[in-house]
């Protein structure tokens, strides 16, 4: 049962939600999703001179109130004489902290005093947004080590938010700009990245040659572009595609012929089209470019490419046999290295565009390890390592390479898991709940936003700050 677990179940009846709060089970929020944005203010607190954080705001065209609180004139007492910490008046719906400039320890001190009053002072499905400068791009052990002191303080106060609130950090490389930040932050500040949380990536310059502005349509920014998307006639996969024709997209969905009445479905709803294709086939690149010139135009190159389809063959080692393992990293890993070594040729009709996109899914059982998926984990941090290497070996061309690593997602594949198991896996991450398939799509639609061509060999979680490598 897709979407609903036994704890909304229990809450649905009176006695089930009594010893439901009983047992310590409170009520999963729920989740402000889509292109929303916040109902209350969107607070900044810039922390340095830098001013990209108000910078990239006015760009989207965003109104802030400032956010500076004294701490001592707020702090106030309750009846027994105990603190009662500051929040912020207005509620806001986000909070930005522009901490671009920190360098010294001493200076995290100001994050402590920005950050207090929003702990129990935003909206529901509220957000911090921490923007800080990457490690790599400043001088020193201290402001090294500061840049990194960041993150932890990003990682904890993600799961010491409540109500569906989430925390994010968007690191910047030296001479990164508002523009090459503005996907990101429109993402982290709209409903679409309701499911992920206490997550860090970096936001460098784009590449020269990166033609990929924003459009006038932040709604819409794939109009006029063509997404290819594996495994996409169910789950996942399904979802991808369909976030992709929401903004826009000219969608071919790709899937295994036996899966052919619903990929037909999939791309006849989107106005794409649909292509049988088994993608460890040896020919599977070559096909999928013959496929969109033929059939989209044979000037026609792919915007975008996004290795979703995928298999488990869960078995302990001690059990694993060749087959099962050959079969995960095929499908997984090797078909994914192959169809990209393709469609990379700039002189393939059909191929890659020459700034293009390309996403791979990876997993928190690749980040983490994960019992009985051996052969699961190694093909799911190999998709890590090859956008990793992608990133570093396409310096010369502006295309992107990035993945994403889904945690406990309501699909098909989810419910196959055993019952207990299961309400474990769902609950245990900072949202208390699962998340669903259109929250890994909207994490994909951001990476290949037409503006993200900074984000390049990232590997961003969408997992509600799953304790799993957390
Ligand atoms: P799913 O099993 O519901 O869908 C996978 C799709 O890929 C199916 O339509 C299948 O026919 C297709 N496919 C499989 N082998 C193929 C091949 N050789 N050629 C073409 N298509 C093929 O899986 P789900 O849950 O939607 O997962 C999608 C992706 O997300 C997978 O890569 C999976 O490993 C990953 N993922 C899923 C998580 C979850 O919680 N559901 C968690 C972490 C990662």
């Amino acid at each position: 049962m897709a979407g609903s677990s036994f704890l909304e179940t229990l809450y649905n009846t009176g006695p089930g939600r009594a010893v439901a709060r009983r047992a310590g089970l409170t009520d999963p929020p729920k989740l402000r999703r889509g292109h929303t944005m916040p109902s209350g203010p969107v607070a900044l607190a810039t922390l340095s001179n830098s001013g990209v954080g108000a910078e990239t705001l006015a760009l989207l065209g965003i109104d802030t109130v400032a956010a500076l609180v004294d701490v001592a004139e707020n702090r106030t007492k309750d009846e027994r004489g105990r603190d009662v910490p500051p929040t912020y008046s207005p509620r806001p719906g986000a909070l930005v902290v522009d901490a671009t400039g920190l360098r010294e320890i001493g200076q995290l001190e100001l994050l402590r005093q920005v950050l207090r009053p929003a702990m129990k002072g935003l909206e529901r499905s509220g957000r911090v947004i921490i923007l800080a400068a990457d490690a790599s791009t400043v001088d020193g052990l201290e402001a090294k080590a500061v840049a990194q002191g960041i993150d932890g303080i990003n990682r904890t106060i993600g799961k010491e938010l409540r109500g569906g609130s989430t925390s994010n950090l968007v690191y910047l490389s030296d001479g990164a700009s508002a523009e090459d930040l503005s996907s990101s932050l429109a993402f982290l500040l709209e409903g679409r990245s309701a499911f992920v949380d206490g997550q860090a990536w970096r936001v460098s310059c784009r590449k020269d040659g990166d033609d990929g502005t924003a459009t006038a349509d932040r709604d819409k920014p794939f109009t006029g572009r063509v997404v290819v998307v594996t495994g996409a006639a169910r789950g996942i996969g399904a979802a991808i595609a369909r976030t992709f024709g929401r903004d826009g997209a000219t969608v071919v969905a790709i899937d295994v012929p036996q899966a052919g009445e619903n990929l037909s479905a999939v791309a006849n709803e989107l106005g794409g089209s649909a292509l049988q294709l088994d993608i460890t086939a040896p020919d599977a690149g070559n096909r999928i470019a013959t496929h969109v010139a033929a059939v989209h135009g044979a000037d026609r190159k792919i915007w975008a490419i996004v290795h979703n389809a995928g298999i488990t063959r869960d078995k302990m080692l001690a059990n694993l046999d060749e087959k099962l393992w050959g079969s995960v990293l095929e499908v997984n890993l090797a078909a994914e290295i192959r169809i990209n070594a393709v469609l990379l040729d700039e002189n393939l009709p059909g191929g890659l565009d020459h700034c293009a996109r390309i996403v791979g899914i990876a997993s928190t059982s690749g980040v983490a390890g994960n019992k009985g998926q051996t052969n699961y984990a190694a093909s799911k941090a190999g998709v890590m390592g090859l956008v990793w290497a992608m990133a570093d070996e396409l310096v010369d061309r502006p295309v992107t390479a990035n993945a994403v690593a889904p945690g406990f997602i309501e699909t098909d594949m989810t419910a196959a898991i055993p019952f207990v198991s299961r309400e474990i896996f769902r609950r245990t991450n900072s949202l208390q709940q699962g998340g669903q398939p259109v929250d890994v799509a909207e994490a994909i639609t951001h990476l290949c936003d037409p503006a993200s061509g900074g984000v390049n060999g990232q590997v961003i979680r969408v997992c509600g700050q799953n304790l799993v490598g957390a």
